[in-house]
């Protein structure tokens, strides 16, 4: 008989989707779409096992063991280089990780850049690869106030629709990456549970 699975998957809209796309491929757990506080779902017939984590917790879980598998933007991948196996890019969720700064601002090339974001690891890269100097400012969220009070000439951060920028009058000045949903996978588990995440795999990708 095989072995349980056990999946995280991220809180919020993407998770959702994320969800649909499992219970298509033969891996349904119905009562995690229950309105309950219930932190995890078990489909003992599959032996398949379903928790939701804050997006940013998923690749912690599944870095340590105690989830198998997991789904995982590509931003929190690049941030944090969990030491996981990525397997599937599962397409969805697609968004961009951008720079964005004013409507027509000039960045003085010889000053320090004032950089806002919550990716402070993506951003150090990108302009580290560009041999720019800049000052981090690391933030937790509605990272697109900072440059409209001053607080920083530019942001890194994601960009989905451009709705945000577009109605704070910012507009995109460089793309750092594309980013989409990944599955990724505890590089134990995918040793130890080969065959059920090569299926599990298989039933994603068609
Ligand atoms: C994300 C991101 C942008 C917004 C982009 O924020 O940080 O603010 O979505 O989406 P759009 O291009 O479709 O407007 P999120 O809602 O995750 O919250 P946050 O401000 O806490 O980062």
């Amino acid at each position: 008989m095989a072995e349980w699975l056990t999946v995280a998957l991220p809180k919020g809209r993407l998770g959702e989707k994320v969800y649909a796309r499992f219970a298509e491929a033969g891996y349904p757990c119905p009562e995690i779409l229950s309105d309950t506080r219930q932190l995890i779902f078990e489909n003992p017939e599959l032996k398949v096992r379903y928790f939701w984590a804050k997006p940013s917790d998923v690749s912690i879980y599944v870095e340590q063991g105690a989830a198998d598998i997991g789904v995982a933007g590509k931003d929190i991948l690049m941030e944090y280089r969990p030491d996981v196996y990525e397997l599937l890019d599962l397409k969805t969720g697609k968004c961009r990780m951008a720079v964005a700064a004013p409507e027509g601002a000039w960045l003085d090339p010889e000053r320090t850049l004032r950089v806002a974001t919550k990716f402070t690891r993506i951003a150090k890269d990108y302009y580290a690869g560009l041999g720019r100097d800049i000052e981090i400012i690391h933030l937790n969220g509605s990272i697109e106030i900072a440059p409209l009070l001053r607080l920083s000439d530019v942001i890194v951060d994601i960009v989905e629709t451009g709705t945000t920028l577009r109605e704070n009058h910012l507009e995109v000045i460089d793309t750092v990456a594309h980013l989409s949903a990944r599955l990724i996978a505890n590089k134990a588990s995918y040793a130890f549970k080969r065959e059920r995440i090569a299926a599990l795999m298989t039933a994603l990708e068609v």
